[in-house]
Order: C-alpha cells, then structure tokens, then sequence
C-alpha cells in the first residue's frame, strides 16, 4: 500500500508518517528532505535559487541518499551528501528561508519526483511532501491533507527549532511560514493543493496520537476495501 501525505509547513506531517510508517512497518520517505538537501547544497556551491538551470546542475552532480533508520519506537530518514551525513544541517533556517525557490523550478521537480517514484515502486510506503498525494503518487490507496492554523504551525517549530538551539521568535516563525506556504501553494509547478480524493484532517487541536490513530483506521478501511 502506498500511503501518500500533503500540507503545509508544520502541519505534522512528518512526525505523523514516522509513526504510521512505524506502526504499518512501511518505508518512510521525506520528500521535503530531498528538496532542503538540494538546498543545501545550493548553499555551499553560492549558486543563487532563483536559477533553474544552476540549480538543475547542482542536482545533477548530487549523490543524494534518503537512509531509512528503524528504532524501536521511531523511524526516520537520515540524509546523506555523498559520505557526509547532512540530516541536521538540512533543517538550519537558512535552509527553510531558500528551499522553496529551489524547489520551485520544472527540471527540478521533474527529476525528484522520478527518484521519489522509483523509492516508492514495488514496496510498502508512507510519503510526505507538497505533491505527493496530486503528482509523485496519485494513485496512492489512501491520500491524506493534513493541516492545522498558521499559529499552531509556528508553535510547533518554535518548540522544534528552539529544542535544537535555534534562536527565533514567534512572530517571525508566522510570518516566515506564511511566505512559504504563499510560494509552495502559488508556484506554477505542481503546487501544493488538497487532492480531489484526500482525507482532510485539521491537526489543530488534536495530539499527534489521535492524528495517527485516525489515519491507521482509515489505512485498515482502505486495505480491507482491497
Ligand atoms: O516538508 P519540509 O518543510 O521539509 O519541505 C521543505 C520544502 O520543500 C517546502 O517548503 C516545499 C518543498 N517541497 C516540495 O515542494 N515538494 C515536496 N514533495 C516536498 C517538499
């Protein structure tokens, strides 16, 4: 089964889908890593975002690797740049500040969703992204938007960035996340939307636990419907 989840930055995504990707014992796939390594890469070389021809060369000379880590209450993916480990570095917000003029471009989203789509042939998996449940897996068995209020999308990553010392404020967590969310949802490249046939689930005010709880009942729904 392919499970296939889209929304916007801090909604929950990706811890939601470590754990059902646990609890299914599915391969967990993190798209937005994929882009943010890009990104990063990007960086380091100073070639400017906003230019897909260079930032196409970049990602044709990256030996990007998603390594899957299995833990006994978590899984997650860690990120690799040719041997070097870069799955913290990714997160830095100099990397979420770029990485959607990256992620931006035609050629570039071409060529990740064919690597996504072949991570994804022939076996179990939970993917999260922007374009996964429209573009890279459309005919997902269960599509899921998650979504949850601007705030509580800053709050989230408030506690996450500062947990990892990352100094920030409130304020321009929102107004960042309301940039990103502007640029993924208005890019004229598979832009971030809810698919015709996803389950929408608001995370607001509920806990990461009832999120996931819903989302295997309807996996088990969708599976018996096989
Ligand atoms: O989920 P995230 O915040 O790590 O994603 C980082 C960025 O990558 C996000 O702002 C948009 C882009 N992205 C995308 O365009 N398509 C995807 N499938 C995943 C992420």
């Amino acid at each position: 089964m392919q499970i296939a989840i889209d929304g916007p930055a801090g909604a929950g995504k990706s811890t939601v889908a470590r754990q059902v990707a646990l609890r299914l014992g599915y391969l967990y796939i993190d798209t937005g890593a994929m882009y943010r390594a890009l990104t990063y890469q990007v960086i380091l070389d100073a070639v400017d975002p906003n230019n897909e021809e260079a930032v196409y060369s970049v990602l044709q000379q990256l030996d990007l690797r998603l390594v899957p880590v299995k833990q006994a209450n978590n899984v997650s993916c860690c990120v690799f740049i040719g041997d070097n480990e870069v799955t913290e570095q990714i997160r830095k917000p100099i990397v979420s500040q770029l990485v959607s003029a990256v992620s931006s471009h035609y050629k570039v989203r071409k060529e990740m969703v064919k690597l996504q789509q072949e991570l994804a042939k022939s076996q179990d998996v939970v993917m999260d992204g922007r374009d996964i449940t429209t573009t890279v897996l459309p005919d997902a068995e269960l599509k899921i938007y998650l979504n949850a209020s601007v705030e509580e999308r800053a709050k989230r990553r408030l506690l996450e960035l500062k947990s990892k010392g990352h100094p920030v404020e409130l304020d321009d967590l929102i107004t960042q996340i309301n940039q990103r969310d502007r640029l993924d949802s208005t890019r004229k490249v598979s832009p971030l939307r809810k698919a015709e046939d996803a389950v929408e689930i608001d995370t607001t005010m509920l806990t990461i636990d009832q999120v996931v709880e819903r989302i295997l009942a309807l996996a088990v729904r969708r599976e018996n419907r096989v």
